[in-house]
Order: structure tokens, then sequence, then C-alpha cells
């Protein structure tokens, strides 16, 4: 089982984001969803900026879940298409500023060229240490935990693992996030109050964040509010206030 915290920070060291709303932001304007999502990906820059200023560590985004591919094929088709000339264009400018990126979800679905340069910008930015940005592509939690517990039974049925071995620490190190800091806060954008097969094991003990803005509204101000309201929260994990407030106590 990973560390029982109990002493607590103000800032998240790991913020997860489900970015919702693109869609809605265009057709408020009425305009074509792409053009959300294109306003989307100027959030996700800004967004980047306040969580390296605020010094957070890590920063996981939803951009594409497993069910994502229910769309309608035109729209799928542009999503890959912005993911990739994101991708190309952002790469350099992370990596200047001490960026990490990493992309967690099957990307076997994706084509050659998106797969590559997802390859490259991880392998050129590996050893930064600023800040740690994860992308979700299709990603989606079960689909995550189902691959662990393959991968562990083929293990056990091999003989290379007793059944017994596989507790919450093993089954955790097998995970995408494993090596990072467990999920502090996670934000949802659009409105929705719904996790919609995002982390389902990672957000155990997240700390939850709704807010009706949409996505490409969603600026440093409003990464502020949210830290904000995390950092007036007492987290617990199963204990009582009192031993919580006295083990701060004991800390300060
Ligand atoms: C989130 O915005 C982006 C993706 C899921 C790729 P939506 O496209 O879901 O926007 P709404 O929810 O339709 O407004
Ligand atoms: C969740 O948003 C996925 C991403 C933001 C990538 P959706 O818009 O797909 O979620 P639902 O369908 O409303 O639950
Ligand atoms: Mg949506």
């Amino acid at each position: 089982m990973s560390a029982d915290p109990i002493a607590q920070s103000a800032v998240p060291r790991h913020v997860a984001i489900i970015m919702d709303g693109n869609g809605r932001w265009a057709e408020r304007r009425h305009r074509p969803r792409m053009a959300g999502h294109k306003a989307g990906v100027e959030a996700v820059r800004e967004v980047i900026r306040g969580c390296a200023e605020h010094g957070v560590e890590v920063l996981t985004l939803f951009a594409f879940s497993t069910e994502n591919w229910r769309r309608p094929a035109e729209e799928v088709g542009w999503l890959m298409h912005l993911f990739l000339t994101a991708l190309k264009r952002e790469v350099r400018r992370l990596h200047e500023r001490g960026i990490a990126l990493r992309v967690i979800g099957d990307r076997s679905r994706f084509g050659t060229e998106l797969r590559e340069q997802i390859e490259q910008a991880e392998r050129l930015t590996r050893s930064n240490d600023r800040l740690t940005l994860v992308i979700a592509a299709n990603y989606g939690g079960r689909d995550e935990i189902v691959r662990v517990s393959q991968r562990l039974a083929a293990a056990a049925a091999a003989g290379e693992l007793a059944p017994e071995a596989i507790d919450e620490a093993r089954f955790s190190a097998e995970l995408a996030l494993a090596d990072l800091p467990e999920i502090d806060l996670f934000i949802r954008t659009g409105g929705e109050q719904r996790i919609s097969n995002f982390l389902l094991w990672q957000l155990a003990y997240a700390e939850l964040y709704f807010t009706d803005r949409l996505w490409p509204d969603f600026d440093v101000e409003a990464l502020s509010e949210a830290i904000a309201s995390f950092a007036s929260r007492q987290r617990r994990f199963g204990r009582t206030g009192q031993q919580v407030a006295q083990a701060a106590q004991g800390a300060g």
C-alpha cells in the first residue's frame, strides 16, 4: 500500500483534470465543436504555466477516453489531428521549460505518426524535473485495471507470482502512474459531476473539485481557486479529524 500520508500541504503535488466543456463552449458561440477543442489547447497551455508557478509536481490531463471513439468519426479524426499538431508545436517549448511529458493509455490505436511523435517527445523530455505533464489519451480506468489484472494473472499462471503476493502495493506498482505522487486534487470543468472512467484506482483519496466553467475558459485564476479550495480541506484518510489536527500540530 502507498505511504499513509498525514502531513498536509497547501499545494497539491499531483493535480488531475477532466477537461470538459469544449463542445458547449463552441456551440454557445455558434461555432463548430472543433473550435472549442482548439480553444481548449490554449487553456492547457495556461494551466501548465499555472501549475509550474504554484509548484505542482505532476499535472495529469484527460485528453481522450476509451469511450470517446463513440463520437462522430469526423470529430475523432480532428481530435487526433489536433493532438498531433499540438504535440509537434509545443514539445520544444515544454522541453525548454523543464517539463517532462508522458502519455498514458492505449496508443496502439493511434496512427504511426502520432505514435512516433509521442515516443520522441517522451524521449526528449524524460530527464526534465520542473513538472511532469501526463496526457491520458485513449485512456480508460477500467481498461487499465483489466490490463494489469491480465499481466498479474499471466505471471501467476506461469508460476512467477504467488496469488497471495498480489496486494495493493503489487497491484499499484503495475499502474501507469506508479512512480509519481498520488493524485491530491481532481478537477472537472464543464459542470458534470462524474469521473467518466478516468483514473479509477488512483483517485481513491483525491479531493474532488467540480466547476461549471467550461474548459476553454479555465485559466490561471480558476486554477488558483481550485487550489485554494484544496488547501481549505482536511484530508483524514480514515482517521478522525482530531487525530489529523494533532498530527498537524506535532509537525508544525
Ligand atoms: C472535452 O470536451 C474534450 C474531449 C472529451 C475530447 P467535450 O468535447 O466533451 O465538450 P462537451 O462536453 O461536449 O461540451
Ligand atoms: C471525459 O469527457 C473525457 C475527456 C475529457 C477526455 P466526456 O465529455 O467524454 O465525458 P462524458 O461522456 O460526458 O461522461
Ligand atoms: Mg464532454
